[in-house]
């Protein structure tokens, strides 16, 4: 029998107790990557409410956003957008600071990478407390974004991010939860 969409994203995702820190079970998504199946299921799943809609352009958080947006920039022939931790992108940026569990951070997006009213589609791998999403969701409004969604293949719902995201008005889609 097909495994349901729930065994499948949970039997190929690994979890790794203590990593980065004690205390933390990290997500890991390179199994499920590495599986062409949940892979594909994975990508079909976060855009079929998206097909047939024109979106310019998908928005990847660095760096597993990279390569979910990528597989779904193709699926929906839109653009694709690098949202990048600071120092790594050569040409003028826009530039925004978030908080970390630990400290501030900076991201940044090329300044021409997006044209005011673009339908633009936010991906990463997981949302946890949701800074690092609400973040770059400030920074893609800041240029003009019509934010059409943010998708995510995990949800930590205990931290609190899909709040975060849905008090600026963004739509999130996930597609399993971890405690
Ligand atoms: C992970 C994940 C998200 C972020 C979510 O990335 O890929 O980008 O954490 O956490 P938040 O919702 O609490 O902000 P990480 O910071 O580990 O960076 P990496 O992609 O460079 O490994
Ligand atoms: N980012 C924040 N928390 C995470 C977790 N538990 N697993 C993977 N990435 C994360």
């Amino acid at each position: 029998m097909k495994p349901s969409l729930e065994e499948m994203l949970r039997s190929s995702i690994r979890n790794i107790p203590d990593y980065p820190k004690p205390g933390v079970m990290f997500r890991d998504i390179t199994t499920l990557l590495g599986n062409a199946r949940a892979f594909r299921r994975a990508i079909d799943e976060l855009v079929h409410p998206y097909a047939g809609s024109k979106i310019d352009k998908i928005a990847g958080i660095e760096a597993r956003g990279f390569i979910l947006g990528g597989a779904i920039a193709h699926q929906l022939s839109s653009g694709f957008v690098p949202i990048r931790k600071k120092g790594k992108l050569p040409h003028d940026t826009v530039r925004i600071a978030y908080s970390l569990e630990y400290g501030l951070d900076e991201m940044e997006m090329h300044k021409d990478a997006i044209e005011p009213g673009e339908k633009v589609i936010l991906v990463d791998d997981l949302i946890a407390t949701g800074g690092t999403a609400e973040a770059a969701a400030k920074l893609l409004r800041q240029m003009g974004a019509d934010i059409v969604a943010a998708c995510f293949v995990i949800d930590l719902p205990e931290l609190g991010g899909r709040q975060k995201l849905e008090a600026l008005g963004v739509p999130v889609r996930t597609l399993i939860e971890f405690e």
